[in-house]
């Protein structure tokens, strides 16, 4: 796989992070009722770490050589606590499908210097989006469907 279509790549998850990012803040602000508090606060949370996303695929994409995207993915829009969790948690499963499929094209290129730091860097994102499901399962009230 050429730098070229792995920078391509990185650029498609810095815009998914882009959306993500923008979408968590924007759905804190919509939710409203008793319960409101712990759910805007988890959303403001989780914002903060795809702006940390953010910012590793930036710093990959640079280390490469490439220009970071200034483009966003489509985002969500939803009204209720429900259609907000539920459009977070589609959103975050699409990520782990698309860093996956990242992750195993950067893995079956090992024919020279295989790209260790690339590969711990898409790895430990992966890993923070897998909690954000949890998070976002916890609050649906439905813990673990993802397995
Ligand atoms: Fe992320
Ligand atoms: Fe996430």
């Amino acid at each position: 796989m050429g730098k070229e279509e792995i920078i391509s790549l990185l650029n498609k998850a810095l815009e998914l992070e882009h959306s993500a990012h923008i979408q968590y803040l924007s759905h804190a602000e919509i939710v409203e009722g008793e319960n409101a508090e712990p759910i805007i606060a988890r959303l403001k949370e989780i914002a903060g770490d795809e702006l940390k996303h953010q910012e590793k695929f930036r710093a990959l994409i640079g280390a490469l050589g490439g220009v970071p995207s200034m483009n966003t993915a489509p985002t969500a829009s939803a009204k209720t606590i429900t259609e907000i969790l539920d459009a977070n948690l589609k959103d975050e499963k699409m990520a782990v499908d698309v860093y996956r499929k990242i992750m195993d094209k950067i893995s079956k290129d090992k024919s020279k210097y295989y790209d260790f730091l690339l590969e711990h860097e898409i790895r430990h994102i992966l890993m923070e989006e897998q909690e954000h499901i949890t998070e976002l399962e916890l609050l649906l009230g439905k813990s673990g469907s993802s397995y």
